[in-house]
């Protein structure tokens, strides 16, 4: 197995920070820190490309997210990164587990321990994706 998306010394059960974003003015509440709103974007656009490269499928949608806990805030100009695990491949879902993170102090900002996505057909119903195991490669990439 290739391991390029992996790094060597990456344990099995750990969580990849592969993505970053920068606190924007417009990412902002009133309160002048990083809006929930923005960050649940963020999280869900990760989600939906790590599906979409282990399921092999660009129909894949948001089924279910649990409790999400905004750890701790953000400010204009942080730098943070976010990071995104399968945790279970089903019949037709993958379940993965998510977190955000200051990239300098390391301190937590969000995680959400079950982020649920299926693979649609198309006509938008569930349609078994065959895997079971994570792929560190782009071996499973929709054609088009
Ligand atoms: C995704 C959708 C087609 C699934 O329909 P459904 O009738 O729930 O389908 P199923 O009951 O066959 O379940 C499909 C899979 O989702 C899982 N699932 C269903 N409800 C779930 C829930 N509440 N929590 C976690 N997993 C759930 C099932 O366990 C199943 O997984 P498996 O095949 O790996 O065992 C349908 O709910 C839908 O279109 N939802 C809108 C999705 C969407 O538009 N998302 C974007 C954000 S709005």
């Amino acid at each position: 197995m290739s391991n390029e998306m992996k790094d060597s010394s990456e344990p099995d059960d750990v969580l990849v920070f592969r993505s970053r974003r920068w606190v924007k003015p417009e990412d902002l509440n009133a309160h002048g820190t990083l809006f929930g709103g923005s960050l649940l974007r963020w999280i869900d656009e990760e989600a939906a490309i790590y599906a979409i490269i282990q399921l092999g499928n660009h129909r894949a949608v948001t089924k279910f997210m649990s409790e999400i806990d905004f750890v701790s805030s953000a400010r204009q100009g942080d730098l943070v990164e976010l990071g995104i695990r399968a945790t279970r491949f089903g019949r037709t879902s993958l379940t993965m587990r998510a977190e955000v993170r200051n990239i300098i102090t390391r301190e937590r900002i969000l995680a959400i321990e079950r982020i649920v996505f299926v693979s649609l057909d198309g006509d938008g119903a569930p349609i078994p994706h065959g895997y079971t195991e994570i792929t560190y490669n782009r071996d499973r990439l929709p054609a088009h």
